[in-house]
C-alpha cells in the first residue's frame, strides 16, 4: 500500500530528493556527504514506495564500490567535492579500489532491500524486475560469501566485526570493554569534523575517535587483507545485530536463488543459513531476556544492555516463551519513553539519552524490530513501536537522525535520509513491515 498523501510523506520524499547526488543518497548534508552502505539499503526501500527505478539505482551505485573479494565497503566516496566537511576521508583509509572507498563494511541490509525493491518492481513488470535484480543478486551473494570467508573463518555461524563503525552503532556501550583495549595512539593526528555540525554531547568522545582511527591505521598497515586483519585485529566481536541481518539477507537471497533457478546457490545458502540460525539461537541468555554478542579477544559474553540484544527477532522463529520474554523486556525499556525502543536500557549507568548510540531511539532500529515482531506473532507491540516512531517524527523531532527518548527532541543531523525512508515505509503499510 503506498503511503497516504500527507505533509509528512511529502516532506520525507523531498528529503530523499534533496539528499540525492546523481543516483545515490547522502545520509544528510555536510555531516555525512558520501554514500553509506546500510543507509542506502534503507533508503532504497523508502524510494521503492514511490520510485522503483530510483530505488534500484541506489543499490546499483553502492555496488560500484564493491571490492574484488566481495566486500561492499561502508562508505563509497563517489564525489570528493564535499570532502572538507567529513573526517576520515579517502587519504586516511588508504584503500585501492577503482572508486575511493573506506576499508571496512557495514550491516548487510542490502539483500533485504533488494527483495523489497524487486517485489515493488515485479508488481508492475515481473520480467523487467528480474532482469534488473539479477546482477544485484549476484553482488549481494558475493558479499554474503565474503562475510562468511573473511569474518567467520572458523565456521562458527556468527560473523565478527573488526571495527565499531562496522556495526553502524559506533559508540554503543556494547563495545566499551573491547574498545578500551585498543590504544589511543595514532600515526596521523585525528581531525574531527563531525562536531562542527552536531553538538559534541550528541557524538562519540575524542578518546573513542582516537581508537577508531588507531584501528583504521592498523588495518591499512595490514594492506586491508582480510586474513591479515583477522590475525592482528585488537578488536574482534562476533556480533548479533550484524549476524541477524546477515541471516535475514541469507533468507532473502535463498528466495531469489529459488526464483532464478540457481540450485547450487540455494544449497549453499541453505547450509549457511542453518548454521547461523543455530549459532544465533545459542546466544539467547534467559537471565537477561536478550541475545548477546561474544568478544572474541576475551571469549566473554558482551552483556551490556543495548538494543542489539533484540535484533535477532528479525531473522529467527522464536519459541513462544522466548519471544514473550523478549517482548516484555523491550516493553520495560520503552515504557514511558518516546519514539520506540531506546538503544540502551534507561536508568542504568550507561544510559545517555542524547549521545548517538548510547540511548537515543533510531527509526531504522524500530523498523527492523517491527519486522521481527510481526514474524514472531507480536503485532500489538510491533504496532506500538510503529505508532511511536511515526508520532515522534510528526510531533517533536521531525526527520532527525535520532531522538531523545525522554523529550522526543530530534538529535544529530537533520533532514535525515533513513529517517525519511523509515517514515515512508512505516506510514505506507498496515503491518508496518515495509513489504
Ligand atoms: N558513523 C560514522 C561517522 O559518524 C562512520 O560510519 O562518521
Amino acid at each position: 500500500m503506498p503511503p497516504p498523501d500527507n505533509k509528512f510523506v511529502a516532506k520525507a520524499k523531498a528529503i530523499l530528493e534533496a539528499n540525492d547526488r546523481n543516483g545515490y543518497t547522502v545520509p544528510t548534508h555536510r555531516l555525512y556527504p558520501f554514500q553509506w552502505n546500510w543507509d542506502s539499503a534503507f533508503v532504497a526501500m523508502g524510494f521503492a514506495q514511490f520510485d522503483v527505478d530510483r530505488a534500484f539505482r541506489e543499490l546499483e551505485r553502492l555496488v560500484e564500490g564493491q571490492w574484488a573479494d566481495g566486500m561492499i565497503p561502508h562508505i563509497v566516496f563517489h564525489d570528493l567535492s564535499g570532502a572538507d566537511s567529513y573526517y576520515p576521508g579517502p587519504a586516511v583509509w588508504g584503500t585501492s579500489h577503482t572508486v575511493a572507498t573506506s576499508g571496512i563494511t557495514q550491516p548487510p541490509v542490502f539483500a533485504i532491500a533488494l527483495r523489497a525493491v524487486h517485489d515493488a518492481a515485479a508488481a508492475v513488470d515481473p520480467a523487467a524486475a528480474n532482469a534488473r535484480t539479477l546482477p544485484l543478486y549476484e553482488a549481494a551473494l558475493k558479499w554474503q560469501r565474503w562475510w562468511y570467508a573473511a569474518r567467520d573463518p572458523e565456521n562458527t555461524g556468527l560473523v565478527a566485526l573488526l571495527h565499531p563503525w562496522e556495526s553502524g552503532s559506533d559508540n554503543s556501550p556494547a563495545w566499551d570493554i573491547a574498545l578500551a583495549r585498543v590504544p589511543t595512539t595514532t600515526i596521523k593526528p585525528v581531525v574531527r569534523k563531525d562536531t562542527n555540525h552536531v553538538a559534541a554531547a550528541m557524538r562519540p568522545h575524542d578518546q573513542d575517535y582516537a581508537r577508531f582511527i588507531h584501528l583504521v591505521e592498523t588495518y591499512a598497515d595490514a594492506g586491508w587483507d582480510p586474513a591479515q586483519q583477522w590475525a592482528t585485529a585488537p578488536f574482534k566481536i562476533a556480533e548479533i545485530q550484524t549476524t541477524a541481518i546477515l541471516l535475514k539477507a541469507g533468507e532473502d537471497l535463498a528466495r531469489f536463488a529459488a526464483d532464478f533457478g540457481r540450485a547450487s546457490d540455494a544449497a549453499d545458502l541453505a547450509a549457511l543459513n542453518a548454521r547461523t540460525r543455530a549459532a544465533l539461537l545459542a546466544q539467547w541468555r534467559p537471565a537477561l531476556n536478550r541475545f548477546v554478542s561474544r568478544d572474541l579477544v576475551s571469549g566473554a559474553d558482551v552483556d551490556a544492555s543495548t538494543h542489539a540484544g533484540f535484533v535477532p527477532v528479525l531473522a529467527l522463529d522464536l519459541d513462544a516463551p522466548v519471544a514473550r520474554a523478549m517482548v516484555a523486556e523491550m516493553a520495560r525499556w520503552s515504557a514511558g519513553k518516546l519514539g520506540g525502543l531506546p538503544t540502551t536500557e534507561p536508568g542504568t549507568p550507561i544510559w545517555e539519552p542524547k549521545r548517538y548510540w548510547r540511548g537515543p531511539v533510531w527509526a531504522v532500529i524500530n523498523w527492523l524490530l517491527i519486522n521481527g515482531l510481526h514474524r514472531n506473532a507480536h503485532p500489538a507491540f510491533a504496532d506500538q513501536l510503529r505508532e511511536a516512531t511515526l508520532a515522534v517524527i510528526e510531533t517533536t523531532a521531525g526527520f532527525a537522525e535520532y531522538f531523545d527518548p525522554d523529550t522526543g527532541e530530534g538529535c544529530g543531523g537533520g533532514d535525515f535520509s533513513w529517517t525519511a525512508a523509515a517514515y515512508l515505509c512505516l506510514r505506507g503499510v498496515d503491518r508496518g513491515d515495509g513489504s
